[in-house]
Order: C-alpha cells, then sequence, then structure tokens
C-alpha cells in the first residue's frame, strides 16, 4: 500500500475550544449586529476569519522569543532579521513595521500623492485603503479569468498585460509611481500569480521607467504553486523561486503574519537607497526606529525564524495540502467554490450558492452569517461590505464576485475539523431555499466599513 499524505509536524502544545447552541448563536449574533467581526472568540468554535496572525509558532520560534534584544536601537534581533530577509528575498535595504498595512502607510507616504494612479492585480483592501486615503486611485488589471470561479486556470492572480499596458499608456510616467503585484492574490482567491507574469510586469514597467512592488503576505505560498504548476520550475527548491520572484521587484510589502507565521509584524524590503532613507523618515514617524519599527526584539527574533519555516517546502505542502483538502471535499459535494483552490483559503462563490438572493442584501454576508448559526464557523465577507462605496459617488460598489472566505490558520486546526466545516455548509447547501432574508446596514464607516458595520435583517419577503 501506498503510504498516505500526513503532516510535517506534531503537536506540541494545544488551545481548548468550546461548542455552543444554535440558540446562543442566535442571540449572539444579533448583539454582535450580524457583523462577524463583533463577535467574541469564545463565541466561536472554528475560527476562518483570518490566517492573519492566527498561526501556530513552532518549538523553535518559541526559543528565538527567548532570546530576543529589547534595545532600543542596533538590536542583535534587528540583524537576524535583516540576514533572513536578505538570505530569503534579496532586498538590501529593509524596514520592519508592525504589520503588513503599516508598511504600506510608510511606504506609500514616501511614494504616493493625491491624483496618482496605482495599477495592480485587485489590491487587498488596506492597500486600496492607503492608495484612496491619498486620494489616488487603484486600478484593478487582473485577468478576467480570475472572476470565473469555474474555470480552472492555474495562475488566476495574473496581471493582464494587456489592460496593464493601456493604463500605463493612457496617463503620464509620474502619475503612477508603482505597480503593485499583490502575491498570492487574497481578493481573488488566493490565487497565485505566474513567474511568467511576474518577469512580463517588470519588463513593461521598464519600458516606462515605473517601479514594481510586490504585496507579498503570501509570497511562500506563490512560490509553492509555481513549482507545482509552471513549467521549469518543478525541480526548483522554493527559495530558488523566492528569489527569482522578487528579482522582477524594486520591492515588497510584507505582512509577516502570513508566510513568516507570526502573530505580529511586518516589513518592507528595497533595493534603492534613496527611497530607503525617505521611507526611513516615515518609518520613524509612524512605526518607531528603524531599527524596530513597531516590533519587539523577540518578535523580529520570531519573524526571523517563521521566514525560514515558511519557506520550507514540508510545511507549504502540509499548508496547501490542507486548504485543498476542504476545498475537495466541498466542491464534490457540489457546493461552488473559487477553481482551483487557493492557498490560504477557500472562497465560497455566494452568488451561485444562493440563486435567487438579491446582490443589495449583501448576499456573501447572509451566507456568512448562516455558517455561523449552523455550526459555530466564523468565515468573513468578501463581497459589497468589503468593497465600500465609490469615494466619488457615495454608492455601493457590487464587486463581480461576492465570496465568502474560509481562512485556514496555519499549523492550527487538523483535518476533522475541515471534516466539520464541510459537513456544516452542506447542510447549509441544503437548505439554500429557505435562505430568502438578508441585511440592511444600520450603521458604517466611511471607509474599511466591513470591520464595523452594523447590519439589521431585511422583512421576510
Ligand atoms: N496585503 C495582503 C495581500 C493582505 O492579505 C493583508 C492582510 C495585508 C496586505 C495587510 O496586512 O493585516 O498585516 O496589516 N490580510 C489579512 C486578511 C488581514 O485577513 O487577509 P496586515
Amino acid at each position: 500500500m501506498d503510504l498516505p499524505f500526513s503532516e510535517s509536524y506534531k503537536i506540541k502544545m494545544v488551545e481548548n475550544i468550546h461548542r455552543s447552541s444554535r440558540q446562543e448563536r442566535e442571540v449572539w449574533i444579533k448583539e454582535a449586529s450580524y457583523n462577524l467581526f463583533n463577535l467574541k472568540s469564545s463565541q466561536v468554535y472554528i475560527d476562518l476569519l483570518t490566517d492573519s496572525g492566527t498561526g501556530a509558532m513552532s518549538d523553535k520560534q518559541w526559543s528565538e522569543m527567548m532570546l530576543g534584544d529589547e534595545s532600543y536601537a542596533g538590536a542583535s534581533s534587528y540583524y537576524k532579521m535583516k540576514k533572513a530577509i536578505q538570505e530569503i528575498t534579496g532586498f538590501e535595504y529593509f524596514l520592519p513595521t508592525h504589520q503588513g498595512r503599516a508598511a504600506e502607510n510608510v511606504l506609500f507616504s514616501a511614494l504616493i500623492k493625491e491624483g496618482d494612479i496605482i495599477p495592480g492585480n485587485t489590491h487587498f483592501d488596506t492597500t486600496k485603503g492607503h492608495i484612496e486615503f491619498r486620494r489616488a486611485h487603484a486600478i484593478d488589471c487582473t485577468i478576467d479569468e480570475a472572476f470565473n470561479t469555474t474555470l480552472d486556470y492555474p495562475f488566476k492572480g495574473n496581471i493582464d498585460i494587456d489592460k496593464l499596458e493601456k493604463v500605463l499608456k493612457s496617463h503620464p510616467k509620474e502619475k503612477i509611481p508603482l505597480i503593485v503585484v499583490t502575491v498570492t492574490c487574497n481578493s481573488s482567491g488566493g490565487q497565485p500569480v505566474s513567474m511568467a507574469n511576474m518577469k512580463a510586469v517588470r519588463e513593461v514597467a521598464d519600458k516606462c521607467g515605473i517601479r514594481v512592488f510586490f504585496d507579498s503576505a503570501r509570497f511562500a505560498e506563490n512560490a509553492y504553486f509555481i513549482k507545482l504548476k509552471e513549467k521549469g520550475f518543478t525541480d526548483k527548491s522554493i527559495r530558488e523561486i523566492v528569489r527569482e520572484m522578487f528579482s522582477y521587484a524594486d520591492g515588497m510589502t510584507m505582512s509577516s503574519k502570513k508566510d513568516a507565521i507570526v502573530n505580529m509584524g511586518g516589513f518592507i524590503g528595497l533595493r534603492d537607497k534613496e527611497l530607503f532613507e525617505k521611507a526611513s523618515t516615515f518609518n520613524i514617524l509612524f512605526e518607531g526606529f528603524i531599527s524596530y519599527g513597531g516590533m519587539s526584539g523577540r518578535d523580529m527574533n520570531a519573524l526571523a525564524q517563521g521566514l525560514y519555516e515558511g519557506t520550507d517546502f514540508n510545511y507549504l505542502e502540509t499548508r496547501i495540502n490542507q486548504v485543498a483538502y476542504l476545498g475537495q471535499k466541498l466542491k464534490d459535494n457540489g457546493i461552488p467554490v473559487q477553481y482551483p483552490f487557493g492557498g490560504h483559503a477557500i472562497y465560497v462563490d455566494a452568488k451561485r450558492f444562493l440563486p435567487h438572493f438579491p446582490v443589495e442584501e449583501y448576499v456573501a454576508q447572509t451566507l456568512a452569517v448562516e455558517l455561523y448559526l449552523e455550526g459555530g464557523i466564523r468565515g468573513v465577507e468578501i463581497g459589497t461590505l468589503l468593497a465600500d462605496r465609490d469615494p466619488d459617488t457615495g454608492k455601493n460598489r457590487f464587486p463581480e464576485l461576492e465570496l465568502v472566505r474560509l481562512t485556514i490558520p496555519r499549523r492550527v486546526y487538523t483535518n476533522n475539523h475541515m471534516d466539520y466545516i464541510a459537513a456544516a455548509l452542506i447542510n447549509v447547501y441544503e437548505r439554500r431555499s429557505d435562505i430568502k432574508r438578508g441585511f440592511k446596514i444600520k450603521k458604517e464607516a466611511p471607509i474599511l466599513r466591513h470591520f464595523t458595520v452594523e447590519l439589521e435583517r431585511v422583512k421576510q419577503r
């Protein structure tokens, strides 16, 4: 008999979690104004809100915590992080920040001005938020294939080079301070970008003299997909692939809470000394001195160790296989999910799950609430609520895809949990025609509203 696949780690410490009754959940979700972000974690059985900062650190990372150097300037932890970043990404300069959006804030303060245009593959919401906050515009140049959840296309995170060229041609170069390539592309389903596409973006950018930055939260998962799916990379190691990926970028922003498997942390990687010096001033202003930037020494140590672990093939294989295990179960039971499966999450296509349902009543949010009521599972809406209103017209933006993201934390849940999640969603699917009441907004913030929005049920139709 062939030996089956099994995890590349064993469990050393556990945290108890508790199941609740449907009646309890009915009360809690109402009290939370039907916003899953407002739930207490104790009211959640399996938490798939995010894979950000929710992973389990290894024994080696915990030992690194004890070795942290908490000196204000020049700490050994800073140098450990610098060495890991240089070895893994190849960027000579770096600035630590407390998380990914802080890296965006610092970098964009140095690069973006009002009226600028920033093309990319569906910018993540904080990236877009930081662009729009500066009264600049994020232009989505993702390939159309990404928005067809049934199409089996290996690199749905790719940038459409024609769309990109059109944007570059229709605006003066001075108005385009950078192109952002998000690897993997979170907003289109944790979908990878191919090496060929990164190279093509680089070539187009070079013709116009425009910078390319990678939003790199899940760069290692992207590299794993390249190894698996792209011709010519099967025999390359993950680290070799990562080095080549970053060779096509001028810099990177990183949320280390994902592929560096820490609970908090981020950084900016750069090649350009002048830009590094300009960004350093903003780093000191917003984050802290350039040798800690919002992180404690112990956190920088754990991050450095996490970068090595996160780019280990066996770890990545375990991780991506678990996500695919859940995806396959759902797909086999007829549940519409973004396919091929992404790296960090399974995205349920809410419009195809509830085809009779009006998008104006927040279809993906409705499905996310139903899943919580069914099994105490907390997913997250990636749809109209997340898309915010158009800053110019004040109208709701209805994105092409209305998704519920089931995000899998790293090294946290077992495949029994995946079975439980699948069963709960299958139950909801079986009673989908009874789901008739959506939501309307009671209260919302002008930007990044999905975190705090308050909803109420609309009347029965
Ligand atoms: N870029 C991408 C692609 C992200 O997915 C995130 C965060 C960020 C930037 C911002 O990083 O949270 O450290 O400030 N994504 C989380 C998520 C929040 O749930 O997908 P951060």
